[in-house]
């Protein structure tokens, strides 16, 4: 069985051929992000176009790199949501297409879904069941992933998701859009204990998440640091105080994180965690969730977690993981193709 995947729901285009026996046998990716850069943030109407623009090119370049033919593909797989609505359409709309002319049957998949299995096409794979922590620019979420077609929410985010905390910060402290990698190098040079910043529903006994207040502590910290060293709201910041406000931040984020992760994993009992989403590139959340352990009662002995982080390329957005999801839906018989037709797009 031989899927063509179509990723087009923010600022990255990929293509992508997953071969069920063969596996992954090509991925084409073209990321907006040096375009949407000097606006700070992604331009939905920018994104779209340029979606429209690569499609069709990074097509053939998918079809090149895996030596087949059109012919061959069995089923396009494409991002139905959530997303940008306009990005969305893009893809939708060139799956559709192409899959009308070819006589190929159309998978819609949900982005997230695509995310939390992407684990499953690394080298080292998770056996079900596992706890999924999704932290992007768009998602925070902690899912429990029984089996293909298993999916549970079961916490998240009230408001901004981890990695839009670390862009909004990052802005505020003047680092180019998106911040989070930068901010976190900087972190490494920062110390942990320079500024105390609130961890926001540690303890609410549940599994939600809130990240927006946090930026409100970063921005007071800037406008009194601004005032002591008597600099205007275009001076940067003292090097050493940016530093230690992006340790401080990123160490916040991080405590919550981990502890949730713990939660989540105590709550479904499970044993094993998947990170994915471009903020599982952070050094500090790596190396927390790397050398996890769970304690069911006071007297027991701690459990060891094991954590798998899939390669980066395969954490951000892809088509290879769409491509794949689309597969493993119909290798697994959790949902028939359609026959390419009307469609629709689910932005939320
Ligand atoms: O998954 P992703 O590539 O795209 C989506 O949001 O769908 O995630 C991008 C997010 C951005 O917010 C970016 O600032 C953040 O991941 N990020 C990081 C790091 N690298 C990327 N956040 C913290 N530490 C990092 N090293
Ligand atoms: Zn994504």
């Amino acid at each position: 069985m031989l899927v063509l995947g179509i990723e087009s729901s923010c600022d990255e285009t990929g293509v992508a051929l997953y071969d069920s026996e063969k596996g992954l046998i090509a991925n084409q990716l073209h990321t907006q992000m040096a375009m949407h850069a000097e606006y700070g943030g992604v331009v939905p109407e920018l994104a779209s176009r340029d979606h429209i623009r690569r499609l069709v090119p990074l097509t053939h370049a998918a079809l090149r790199e895996a030596k087949v033919s059109y012919q061959q593909i069995d089923a396009i797989a494409y991002t139905q949501g959530p997303g940008l609505g306009g990005a969305l359409l893009a893809g939708a709309a060139y799956t559709n297409a192409l899959a009308f002319a070819l006589n190929k049957p159309v998978l819609p998949v949900h982005h997230l879904e695509g995310h939390l299995l992407s684990p499953l096409l690394a080298k080292e794979q998770p056996e079900f069941p596992f706890v999924a922590l999704l932290v992007s620019g768009g998602h925070t979420q902690f899912m429990a992933v029984r089996d293909f077609g298993d999916y549970e929410l079961i916490g998240e985010s009230v408001d901004d998701a981890a990695g839009e905390a670390f862009d909004k910060t990052g802005k505020l402290i003047g680092l180019p859009y998106p911040a989070g990698a930068i901010l976190s190098q900087y972190a490494k040079l920062g110390h942990p204990d320079a500024f105390q910043f609130p961890r926001p529903m540690l303890h609410s006994h549940d599994l939600q998440m809130s990240f927006s207040g946090l930026k409100t502590a970063v921005l007071t910290a800037v406008e009194k640091t601004r005032a002591t060293h008597h600099l205007s709201p275009q001076d940067t910041l003292p090097e050493n105080i940016r530093n230690d406000i992006c340790r401080c931040f990123q160490d916040a984020v991080v405590d919550v994180l981990v502890a949730k992760a713990k939660a989540a994993l105590l709550q479904t009992g499970f044993r094993r965690l998947v990170v994915a989403g471009g903020v599982g590139a952070n050094w500090k959340l790596r190396e927390e969730l790397s050398s996890l352990t769970v304690q069911t009662a006071p007297k027991r002995q701690p459990e060891n977690i094991k954590t798998y982080f899939p390669p980066l390329d395969l954490c951000t957005d892809n088509g290879a993981m769409i491509a794949f999801a689309g597969a493993m839906r119909l290798v697994h018989g959790v949902q028939d193709a359609e026959k390419s037709g009307s469609f629709d797009v689910k932005p939320r």
